[in-house]
């Protein structure tokens, strides 16, 4: 096969956050495609980088008190502490501030605005007149037009899931400053994504046949037209005004692009920054290579519509395909896009666990399908120990044994069919099934081991036959080399130790059928994989110990731990204040440590299946709300409590509870003999706090 050049990618993560286990499932798809046709000889490129601007980051960089700059810098200073410790291996990570992507964006802008398909119209929109700036809708907030729940974000409901306008909102302010916003218009550049030519591109690039066909399936929808024959694709807003992080567009001060328009321009960007660096000419390598991005379900139109329209109609090639990813719940529980689930990857690395376990156990999930998959911790064991440990890894540790000194002898590998699997692999991974491939590869570890144990080679040597024996263990190990071949895009650490052990050339497509033959001297076997202990696993998702622990705290009614964690006998002391002894002395940075917020409760509700807990739902000023379980039902009705402010933990790590993942506590009083003096008390501020205030 003539060698191929490939640019992939995966999506870019936004640069306010560390990397959660839905970007590192991502990045181990992406990085084992990658691995596999690199093992073809191919040429391929894998690039990420940081998705640096917009309003969200901006904002959490001015709460830091640093320059949104310093804020991605840090972020990004934190990446490969992940990478590495998944095996991820990308060839370049750079972030979409960088001097290639401003010129970039700039050039593309300009060749669109060439192609006639940049119009500049005025719009009203909300605007803040504290902060000096027009709202992002996920900053406005007020009462739902539909249900008239209070606190609502400017574009959807939480509570009802109504959509709307910013301007629908009911008595709108400002999350940032809490001012009324006024209505102010503005000059704002579309992408005229309506155009006729673009319609008519896009519904042919979507619908050739390339696209998974669930993703074209959605996609056709959105080409509907309506009783006019318009179609349903309307034009792109990708300006927003100062001030605001990103790149300015050029010959309009004060205007800059929209996150969303420069983030897969990022794409380009880094490729022709890894390019430099390797002495290689961007231009001439766009011509030859084809363009694959590896994303998630949630931003496929930014990937099917906007990104191949404004490569194609600024005169660049579009991209050769899109992969699409579902979501990853862990025990069947929906991810946050900012705080991921409860499976904390470096908490994974941290406890040692090995990262190949995962690679395998999320390979072993994956198809060529959007769909989501789950991990389940139980699942996660019995995979790992029974797959990669149990058949896999035990093929040559008990082969090995009956092979005298390491030297191969002659035997029947060939009738175990080695090269049939490898081409069935090989089309499996490049259609990215890789759970199939998996299958097909523990079915041939299966059959081996069915061998080695009819054949029972140590029965063989106990009779004299130990000539037998060296045959079965030869051919067992050439079936584990072909095996080790197989399996190398997903466990690459695993198979170099292999290659190791079998004192054979790096292994790819082209010799992993090929026997290493009778006479081959193998080294010396070193054991090659733990098996998974669940203890760790329970460790994984166990709660911090601080969280976990009876709280002594007379102010910690809350929240978390109380349902499960009676108060423990002894901590209750008649004449001392509260009915409990104070707790032993701390420091100022002891208590520095705790980062206590004002948190406006938007919305309360009683939790079915618990008598003790209220499910609150409070506002921190971060632009997005929290979830917190607290255990207070006993003192309130989840109607006493809506609209009203108090005070919470807000730097305690998220616990996943049996009701789901409680994301802080909230502060209560409470006697230290709750059944002798019941009573639960909320703090509240006085008058004038704001959510997000610092209590210290
Ligand atoms: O949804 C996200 O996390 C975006 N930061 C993805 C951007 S992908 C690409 F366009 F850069
Ligand atoms: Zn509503």
């Amino acid at each position: 096969m003539p060698q191929r050049k490939l640019f992939v990618t995966t999506a870019l993560p936004y640069a306010n956050g560390k990397f959660h286990i839905g970007h590192i499932m991502e990045y181990i798809q992406a990085d084992i495609w990658v691995r596999f046709q690199r093992m073809q000889g191919h040429e391929v490129h894998f690039v990420g980088a940081d998705d640096a601007h917009g309003a969200p980051i901006m904002i959490a960089a001015e709460k830091a008190g640093v320059t949104p700059q310093a804020f991605v810098a840090e972020i990004a200073a934190g990446r490969p502490e992940y990478l590495k410790g998944f095996l991820i291996a990308f060839d370049n990570w750079s972030h979409t501030d960088s001097p290639e992507n401003h010129e970039l964006c700039q050039a593309i802008y300009r060749d669109l605005k060439a192609a006639d398909l940049i119009d500049v119209r005025s719009i009203e929109q909300f605007y803040d007149p504290d902060k000096g700036m027009f709202l992002p809708d996920r900053f406005i907030k007020g009462e739902c037009p539909k249900c008239h729940a209070k606190d609502q974000f400017g574009d959807n409901c939480e509570v009802c899931g109504a959509v709307y306008a910013p301007t629908d909102l009911i008595n709108p302010y400002s999350a940032l400053s809490g001012a009324v916003p006024t209505l102010k218009s503005s000059e704002h550049h579309f992408f005229r994504l309506s155009d006729p030519r673009c319609v008519a591109y896009l519904e042919q690039w979507t619908q050739d046949g390339k696209l998974q066909p669930e993703v074209a399936n959605k996609v056709r929808e959105w080409f509907t037209r309506d009783e006019n024959g318009k179609s349903g694709l309307n034009d792109w807003d990708i300006s927003r005004d100062a001030p605001y992080f990103g790149i300015e567009i050029p010959d309009a001060p004060g205007k800059y692009f929209y996150v969303w328009f420069d983030a897969p321009i990022g794409y380009l960007a880094s490729f022709k920054n890894h390019l430099a660096k390797i002495g290689r000419d961007y231009e001439q390598t766009m011509k030859e290579v084809e363009q694959y991005h590896f994303i998630g379900k949630d931003i496929v139109t930014f990937h099917t519509l906007f990104w191949p329209a404004l490569l194609h109609f600024s005169g660049r090639k579009a991209p050769d395909n899109v992969f699409v990813h579902g979501h990853l719940t862990v025990n069947n529980e929906k991810m946050s896009k900012s705080r991921g689930t409860g499976l904390d990857p470096l908490k994974y690395l941290g406890l040692g666990m090995n990262p190949e376990w995962l690679r395998y156990y999320l390979a072993a999930k994956l198809s060529a399908r959007n769909e989501d998959i789950d991990f389940n911790p139980e699942d996660f064991v019995a995979r790992v120990n029974a797959d990669l440990v149990g058949k896999f890894v035990n093929i040559a540790s008990r082969a090995v044994k009956f092979v005298p000194g390491g030297k191969l002898v002659a035997g029947d590998a060939a009738s175990l069919q080695p090269q049939l699997l490898v081409d069935r692999v090989k089309a499996l991974y490049e259609g990215r099934d890789y759970g199939k491939a998996l299958r097909d590869i523990m079915a041939l570890a299966d059959e081996v081991n069915l061998r080695f144990d009819t054949a029972a080679p140590w029965k063989l040597v106990k009779e004299g036959k130990a000539d037998e024996a060296a045959r079965i263990g030869s051919e067992c190990l050439e079936a584990f080399k072909v095996l080790s071949a197989c399996l190398k895009p997903v466990l690459p650490q695993l198979a170099a130790q292999a290659e190791a052990f079998l004192a054979c050339a790096p292994l790819d497509w082209a010799n992993a059928a090929t026997p290493m033959g009778a006479g081959h001297q193998v080294g010396e076997y070193r054991h090659l994989m733990q098996r998974v202990d669940m203890k760790l696993v329970e460790a994984l998702f166990e709660a911090p110990s601080e969280v976990g622990a009876p709280s002594p705290q007379p102010c910690a009614a809350g929240a978390r731990g109380r349902e499960e964690q009676p108060a423990p006998e002894g901590r209750k002391s008649e004449g001392t204040p509260g009915g409990e002894e104070l707790a032993p002395e701390i420091t100022i940075d002891d208590f520095t440590k705790i980062d206590l917020r004002i948190a406006k409760i938007v919305d309360c509700k009683a939790v079915e299946g618990s008598k003790k807990l209220l499910q609150l739902t409070l506002d921190v000023g971060e632009g997005r709300t929290r979830n917190v379980f607290s255990g207070i039902a006993s003192a309130y009705q989840p109607a006493d409590l809506i609209g009203k402010l108090t005070v919470m933990v807000a730097n305690l790590a998220p616990r996943k509870m049996k009701f789901g993942v409680s994301e802080g506590m909230v502060l209560a009083a409470s006697h230290g003999d709750e059944k002798a003096q019941p009573g639960i008390y909320v703090l509240e501020p006085t008058a004038g706090a704001q959510p997000g205030l610092r209590v210290r």
